[in-house]
């Protein structure tokens, strides 16, 4: 399949809301998405995605706002003029027809000739790894066979974006990994701006070329999956993007180049980072993931080394998970290499810990 690589098909969501009744299921979101982009919705189940979704399709209408396709208005035009292909979390292929015929009924419901149908089908077909089931009926197809139809007839009619929601979830952990694998290569041999549903964190991280974090209607972020990972915008964001140890920080010295804090008992000092505005005597949270807290060593200095106790390891083949608690703090999580003995502290027994200062992440301290 040819790429698709006019500039027109950018979607830019324009402070849309959606309300149904009292109740805002999507808040005043505006959004620019560049042509050719893989954009993630990434949130907590009920928290808006597949509302406005549905609104750049044209299933819902928006309460307020705009949407505009390739630049141009389509918030009034309906859904089988805005030339967007969708596939839903349930499939919802035409269980009477043949893969040849599901994947056809976009086409000749346009009307392309006969022969650019055939032509058009079957190179979808060979794209989506379906050659040869071009006769099968849907209910004789394996659910990873069924999603690659359900792909195949979105993206068989060439559409300006698709539009994808939660079209993994059904599958098996496998099958999942091996559908990213061919979601990747689907986006970069189509070259389609392509809007991607999903609850899971990893799916988005490894599938996206930004990721647009929601919660209760309104987005928290957006960013490229690297820099959500290590400068989240709020606590929400940190807690919902991979693991993470959330911590009550005091802060007691707060100069241009370094912030001192008080962790429980425990007292650091991390170089402070453009984006903190905290001052002395704040209460903050600090964020530090598993993989940056490790066992201390004699290269640790005093104030940054932590005594716990060890409660579980949790054994995991890559790595450990190490649960420790720390008096007055709770328990934390620690992320080993799989085989590491010197992490093999027995439980029960203490063990003393340091955090990679570089990388604690200081937000507000707000309910979020
Ligand atoms: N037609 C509707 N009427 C009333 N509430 C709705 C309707 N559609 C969705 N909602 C509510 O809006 C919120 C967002 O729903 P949805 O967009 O489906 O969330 P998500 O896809 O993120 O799980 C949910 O609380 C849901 O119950
Ligand atoms: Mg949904």
């Amino acid at each position: 399949m040819t790429a698709i690589t006019a500039l027109e098909h950018s979607v830019e969501i324009k402070a849309v809301s959606k309300t149904f009744g009292a109740f805002h299921a999507v808040n005043n979101v505006s959004l620019p998405i560049r042509a050719g982009e893989f954009v993630t919705l990434l949130g907590p189940s009920g928290c808006g995605k597949t509302t406005l979704l549905n609104m750049v399709a044209g299933f819902i209408d928006p309460s307020a706002g705009a949407i505009h396709i390739g630049g141009v208005d389509v918030t009034n035009v309906p859904v089988h003029l805005r030339d967007t292909g969708m596939v839903f979390q349930s499939y919802a292929l035409f269980p009477h027809m043949n893969v040849f015929d599901n994947v056809a009924f976009g086409l000749r419901q346009r009307k392309f000739s006969k022969s650019e149908v055939t032509r058009k089908v079957m190179q979808t077909i060979e794209m989506m790894k379906l050659s040869g089931m071009e006769g099968r009926r849907i209910s004789q197809l394996s659910g990873g066979q069924q999603q690659r139809v359900a792909l195949a007839r979105a993206i068989a009619i060439q559409p300006k974006v698709l539009l994808l929601d939660e079209p993994l979830s059904a599958l098996d952990k496998s099958l999942r990994a091996q559908m990213q694998v061919e979601l990747i290569e689907m986006h970069r041999n189509t070259g389609l701006t392509t809007i991607f549903v999903t609850h899971d964190q990893g799916e988005a991280l490894s599938l996206s070329d930004r990721i647009v974090v929601m919660n209760r209607g309104q987005i928290q972020q957006v960013a490229e999956p690297i820099d959500l990972y290590s400068n989240p915008a709020n606590g929400f964001v940190a807690s919902f993007i991979g693991e993470i140890n959330a911590l009550p920080a005091a802060i007691y010295q707060a100069s241009d180049r370094e912030i001192s804090l008080a962790i429980g008992d425990i007292r650091m000092t991390a170089p402070r980072r453009p984006e903190w505005k905290f001052g002395s005597g704040e209460m903050v949270k600090a964020f530090v993931r598993p993989e940056h807290v490790r066992m201390a060593t004699s290269a640790d200095a005093g104030s940054n080394v932590v005594t716990g106790e060890v409660l579980t390891h949790i054994y995991q083949g890559s790595h450990t998970i190490t649960r420790l608690r720390i008096d007055g703090l709770g328990p934390i999580e620690m992320r080993l290499p799989g085989g590491d003995v010197v992490g093999r502290v027995p439980v029960g027994m203490p063990a003393q810990i340091a955090f990679d200062l570089s990388q604690v992440i200081l937000l507000a301290d707000n309910p979020n």
